[in-house]
């Protein structure tokens, strides 16, 4: 096992699938830079957080949707979110924030966490 997967775990297996997902046709190139720029602009950030981890709203990275369906939600949220039409968010800032939302480290396994084992030690 490499020092990094120890690290993080089986979280870094579900990092690498979603990656290997990711390079099907459905899934655009988007730049990390200019998505985190567009989810600040456009707001995304007001309810789910700079990171995307969901407070106050629904938790949206890491491992975000599949892109079609990230793409589809956003574009025509049939609940409490509000719509973004591509006049508001363009195809390629909706592409670039899903690369940005996809940038966030998948969360440790807190099995491989050496401190929270102690607990109850
Ligand atoms: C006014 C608050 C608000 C804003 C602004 C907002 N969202 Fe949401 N979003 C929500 C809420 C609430 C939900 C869960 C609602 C539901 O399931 O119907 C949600 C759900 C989602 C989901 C579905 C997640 C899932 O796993 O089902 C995605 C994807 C998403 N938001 C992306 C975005 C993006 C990208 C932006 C910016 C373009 C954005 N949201 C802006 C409130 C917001």
């Amino acid at each position: 096992m490499r020092h990094e997967d120890r690290i993080t775990g089986t979280a870094r297996g579900g990092a690498r699938s979603e990656r290997r997902r990711c390079r099907s046709r459905a899934c655009p190139q988007g730049d990390v830079a200019r998505g985190k720029a567009a989810f600040l602009r456009v707001g995304c950030y007001t309810c789910h957080g700079y990171e995307g981890q969901g407070v106050p709203g629904k938790k949206i990275a890491p491992n975000p949707l599949a892109y079609p369906a990230f793409a589809n939600f956003v574009r025509t949220s049939p609940g409490e979110m509000p719509t973004f039409t591509p006049k508001v968010l363009p195809d390629q800032d909706l592409a670039d924030i899903y690369a940005y939302l996809r940038s966030k480290p998948a969360s440790p396994n807190p099995a491989m966490i050496p401190l929270l084992q102690e607990v109850g030690r």
